[in-house]
């Protein structure tokens, strides 16, 4: 099986959300593809302080908020597709805080993301209000995970899928005909260039963390 990941960076389930679940929808198409959804909106993800107890104990993070549910989805993954509303012509805060939060998965498993693939999606009130920068922030953050990326494969959408919603959630981000087409174009590119990698590297065990431990184990109190 291939396993995508799709991911809505929105702290509310509006056209981002609907965004990549039709990214999601199209790499479903596609046989041997599994995909799993999560959504940051109503979540607690505290931003990383830099305590580096992951690199020191090589054990994930040990704050407690909702970011201890989602590494098994993020390790489960041979591929992502990541969509964020456009926030001042750039990825949205509680993605970023998201993003910081992957620090572990390097000190645990060092590599682990190395090879995976990654498609960005912006979604914009505007018509010309950033995506692609917010698509560019995506990108380099899969870069600096060591991950393999990929566009939609063209026109309209070179260096991921960009939507305009006009403010209008769902619904707004449905009647953008060339951004839906770019999601789901990026959907399919996303399974094709997974499947290909996983062809050429065999089925590897998937590796399954070790549960955060409920205290730090120096005696300081966790942040
Ligand atoms: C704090 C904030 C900043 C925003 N900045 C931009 C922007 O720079 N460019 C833009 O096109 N839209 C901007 N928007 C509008 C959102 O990108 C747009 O409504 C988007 O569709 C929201 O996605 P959602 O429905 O998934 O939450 C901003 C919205 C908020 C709340």
């Amino acid at each position: 099986m291939i396993k995508i990941l799709g991911i809505s960076g929105s702290p509310r389930r509006g056209a981002t959300d609907h965004s990549v679940r039709q990214a999601l929808e199209a790499a479903a198409s596609v046989p041997g593809v599994e995909t799993r959804f999560i959504s940051l909106a109503g979540k607690t993800i505290k931003p990383c302080v830099q305590c580096d107890y992951c690199r020191r104990n090589k054990k994930l993070c040990r704050i407690k908020d909702d970011m201890a549910g989602f590494y098994e989805s993020i390790l489960w993954a041979d591929a992502y597709i990541i969509g964020s509303p456009v926030y001042n012509m750039t990825i949205s805060g509680p993605l970023q805080t998201f993003f910081n939060r992957w620090r572990p998965l390097h000190h645990v498993y060092k590599g682990v993301l190395d090879g995976r693939v990654g498609g960005a999606i912006a979604v914009g009130g505007s018509r010309n209000g950033g995506q692609e920068l917010t698509a560019s922030a995506l990108v380099h953050m899969f870069l600096s995970r060591g991950m393999v990326v990929v566009g939609g494969g063209g026109f309209d959408c070179y260096g991921g899928a960009y939507v305009v919603s006009h403010d209008r959630l769902a619904k707004g981000a449905q009647e953008d005909e060339i951004g839906m087409d770019s999601v789901r174009r990026l959907g399919l590119r996303v399974a094709q260039l997974a499947a290909w990698i996983k062809a050429g590297r065999g089925d590897e065990p998937v590796v399954v963390p070790e549960p955060p431990p409920s205290e730090p184990e120096d005696g300081r109190v966790a942040p």
